[in-house]
Order: structure tokens, then C-alpha cells, then sequence
């Protein structure tokens, strides 16, 4: 990516949040089928059973949900990257290696400091069992409130700390890792001519999926105990995340860290690189269309 303003990062990381939905959407269908139903095999006979009875918009059920809270979230976080750059940025030198992980942990603040409670809303309602009238939680708003009644902001709040040591190491290597490659790959190109299109399509599909694999790699562990803190009872891990990794390494060892790595690569790879496709066009676009945006 050339230096672009936040404003376009805005806008342009939005529409990557859409591209990433539409590309995911059928991923998570499939693991919720599995999750939730015994009929299927697995992931391929879930995705041919869905296709045949339901058509390809089968898996796309439930869509609109996720895409109303993805899009504002990638545009924010791509908003930070770009904001975090423009703060790094000297006499218009290209950013070190160093420079631009620095600005991707800069989004991961932003939008940690956004998503810390909502993390905590829906870590408890994905995992509460039953149905209607029996739920101790009725939605997102009952979820806010009664956590409020109970233990204030401090409680609606828990699991912040967690949520900060995933976001901020994670998306540095997140968006380091896409420009990396991306400019690895430019700097391959033949030096008589401009690269052309299609590497430079291609080399934004690769850069995006390994972005993907290097988001998670580095955020798995403390997502698992970010989960585990925010939907444990009440005073189970007094000292916090500390305690969950202690319990968690002494009853399960290490391995439990990265439970469900295959799968949710199978998704972060496509989807990423979903996500970066759509945004470079974007920027293209807005460019040509709105160059001093
Ligand atoms: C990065 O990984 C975290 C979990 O560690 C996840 O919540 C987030 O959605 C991922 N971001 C992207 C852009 O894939």
C-alpha cells in the first residue's frame, strides 16, 4: 500500500470488512452446522448437503448480522493503521519494518479501546445454552445491563487487559506482514518494465491470506484466555488472565492454546486475502475518483 490518508483507509478498510464477510460467511455456517448438528460428515459434506438442499444461499443465512458489525471494525482498524503510519512517517521516507509494526499495534489500541466490552457481550451470549425464555441473557443490550447491575463497569469491561495483549502484537504482525510480502513481491518484478496487474493482484491474494495466518498465529493463545476469562462465573480467576493461563497450562498444557488452529486458518486465509483485494481496489478507486480525499 502507498501512503494513503486515514480517510481513505476509512473507507476502503470497510469495504475489506464486506469483502472478508462474504468470503468467511460460508466458513462459519459450516463450523455453526457442525457445531450444533450430528447429520454431517464434515466440513466438505456440510458445504455439498447445504448447496444441494438450500442452494449456494444456504450458506450465506444470516449474513446481514456480521457484516453490520464487521465492516465499521475494519474500517476503524484499517482508520488506525493509516493514522498510526501518518504519526510514524519521515520526510516522506517508506516505512521501516520496525515503523510498520509499530502503526498496525497502534490500530490494535484503537480498536481494542472499541470492541474490549462488545468481546465480552458476545463471548456470553455465544456460549450461553438454551433457548427463549429460559437464557439468562435476552440480547446484547439485557447483556450490558445486567453485567452493569451486577458489577458495574469494571465488569462490563473485564477481560480489556486480555483483549489489548491479543490485539496490539497481533495486528502489528497483521499489517506488517501484508506490507512486507506485498513490497518483497514488487521488488521481484522484472526492473525494465512496471509490474504488472496481475502480479500485483496476485501478490495482494498471497500477502493478504499470510497476513491472515500471521494475525492469528501471534493472537490465538490470548484469545483462548480471553474467552475463558469472559465467560467463567463470577471470581473464578481473581488474578485475572494470569490465572487462566496458569489453570489452563496446568490442566490441559500448552497445545490448548491454539485449539481449532485448522479450521479457523481455513477461513483466515481466504478471507484476508478477500479483505486486501477488495481494499486495494477501493483505494484504486477512490484515487482516481477522489485523489485529495
Ligand atoms: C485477528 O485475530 C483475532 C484473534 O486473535 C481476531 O479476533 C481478528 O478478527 C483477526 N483479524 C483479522 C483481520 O482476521
Amino acid at each position: 500500500m502507498s501512503e494513503q490518508s486515514p480517510l481513505k483507509y476509512f473507507i476502503s478498510g470497510g469495504f475489506g470488512g464486506i469483502c472478508t464477510v462474504i468470503v468467511g460467511h460460508p466458513f462459519d455456517t459450516i463450523k455453526v452446522r457442525l457445531q450444533t448438528n450430528d447429520k454431517y460428515k464434515g466440513m466438505l459434506d456440510c458445504g455439498k448437503k447445504t448447496i444441494q438442499k438450500e442452494g449456494v444461499r444456504g450458506l450465506y443465512k444470516g449474513m446481514s448480522a456480521p457484516i453490520a458489525g464487521v465492516a465499521p471494525i475494519f474500517a476503524i482498524s484499517f482508520f488506525g493503521f493509516g493514522v498510526g503510519k501518518k504519526l510514524l512517517q519521515q520526510d516522506n521516507q517508506p516505512l521501516s519494518n520496525t515503523r510498520l509494526f509499530l502503526a498496525g499495534a497502534f490500530s490494535g489500541i484503537f480498536t481494542t479501546s472499541v470492541m474490549a466490552p462488545g468481546e465480552r457481550i458476545k463471548c456470553l451470549l455465544q456460549v450461553q445454552q438454551g433457548s427463549g425464555g429460559e437464557q439468562k441473557y435476552k440480547g446484547m443490550i439485557d447483556c450490558a445491563r445486567q453485567l452493569y447491575k451486577e458489577g458495574g463497569i469494571r465488569s462490563v469491561y473485564k477481560g480489556s487487559l486480555a483483549t489489548l495483549l491479543r490485539d496490539v502484537p497481533a495486528s502489528g504482525m497483521y499489517f506488517l506482514t501484508y506490507e512486507f510480502i506485498k513490497k518483497k513481491v514488487a521488488e521481484s518484478a522484472p526492473k525494465d518494465k512496471p509490474q504488472s496487474k496481475t502480479r500485483e493482484m496476485t501478490g495482494t491474494i498471497f500477502a493478504g491470506g499470510m497476513a491472515g495466518i500471521a494475525n492469528w498465529s501471534i493472537g490465538m493463545p490470548q484469545d483462548v484466555l480471553k474467552s475463558r476469562l469472559q465467560t467463567a462465573p463470577e471470581g473464578t480467576y481473581p488474578r485475572g488472565i494470569r490465572d487462566v493461563f496458569k489453570t489452563l497450562m496446568k490442566n490441559e498444557g500448552p497445545l490448548a492454546l491454539y485449539k481449532g488452529f485448522v479450521p479457523v486458518m481455513c477461513r483466515a486465509v481466504p478471507a484476508n486475502a478477500a479483505c486486501f483485494l477488495g481494499l486495494e481496489l477501493c483505494m484504486m478507486l477512490l484515487n482516481r475518483i477522489a485523489p485529495n480525499l
